[in-house]
């Protein structure tokens, strides 16, 4: 049997055979493979301009500077732009027609999981991929205006649009949280996959699955705090080891 299969438990196989209800949580680190930078664990992606990722990507600076912003999120995008969904993007994808209820949250803004064919994904922070205007709250995709000159006027009201992502300092989206909550106190398998489990609200999703009886798995190469309250954690790679899942 290849060394692999063995990561993962006779238990862990049986209840993906089972299970009905799975939710599947992930961070930056599930689309590390494709070559986006993680925040954490020297993932790359710290600073900017000389300014650290926490203070760019934040409310404060939204209000002192939203061009500067902007300037960040199009480096990001830019970034983004010739990436492709890695197996474990795909992987995920594939679980939708397996399982009869799966729900996807990420904490990505990268839309990769999209890409990859996932039809539903809660996004917690928002997507790079969208603009929301600051005064009516209409949105609007990146793909269909200019960004590159500062704010782009709102094409409803004027006003200027900001990224619609969640920055430090901000509240998710609406009901996003209440949704992924909701589905983590009735899933039978929670899997979390790529985050250093540091960042809440998302972090507590895995924790109240667990309170409610479910089976939490871990995928990262490295241990996060969520380790000792996880089930089973699978250290590696996520693309390499969803895919092993069958
Ligand atoms: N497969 C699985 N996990 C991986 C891989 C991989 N190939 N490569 C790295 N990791 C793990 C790292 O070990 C780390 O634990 O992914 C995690 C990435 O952690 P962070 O960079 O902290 O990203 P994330 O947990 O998504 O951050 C949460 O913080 O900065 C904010 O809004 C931002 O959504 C982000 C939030």
């Amino acid at each position: 049997m290849q060394a692999g299969r063995k990561l993962i438990s006779a238990e862990l196989r049986q209840r993906f055979c089972d299970a009905r209800n799975v939710l599947v949580l992930t961070g930056a680190g599930v689309s590390a493979e494709s070559g986006v930078p993680t925040f954490r664990g020297g993932g790359g992606a710290g600073v900017w301009k000389g300014l650290p990722f926490e203070v760019i990507s934040s409310a404060e600076m939204l209000e002192r500077d939203l061009p500067a912003v902007w300037e960040w999120f199009n480096y990001r995008r830019g970034l983004l732009e010739a990436l492709k969904p890695n197996p474990a993007h795909e992987a995920i994808a594939g679980w939708q027609d397996r399982f009869g209820g799966l729900t996807l949250v990420t904490q990505n803004i990268d839309g990769l999981h999209q890409a990859a064919g996932s039809r539903e994904v809660i996004e917690l922070h928002g997507s790079i991929w969208r603009a929301r205007c600051v005064r009516c709250g209409q949105g609007q995709s990146v793909r269909e205006i200019s960004v590159d000159d500062g704010a782009p006027p709102c094409l409803a009201c004027a006003s200027p649009m900001r990224p619609d992502v969640v920055l430090f300092g901000e509240m998710l989206p609406a009901g996003a949280f209440e949704r992924a909550a909701a589905k983590a106190a009735s899933c039978e398998l929670c899997f979390v996959i790529g985050t250093s489990a540091v960042v809440y609200p998302a972090a507590a999703i895995p924790e109240i699955a667990r309170a409610a009886g479910a089976y939490v798995v871990e995928v990262n190469p490295e241990r996060t705090p969520l380790s000792d309250l996880s089930d089973e954690v699978l250290t590696g790679n996520a693309g390499e080891i969803l895919p092993l899942l069958g």
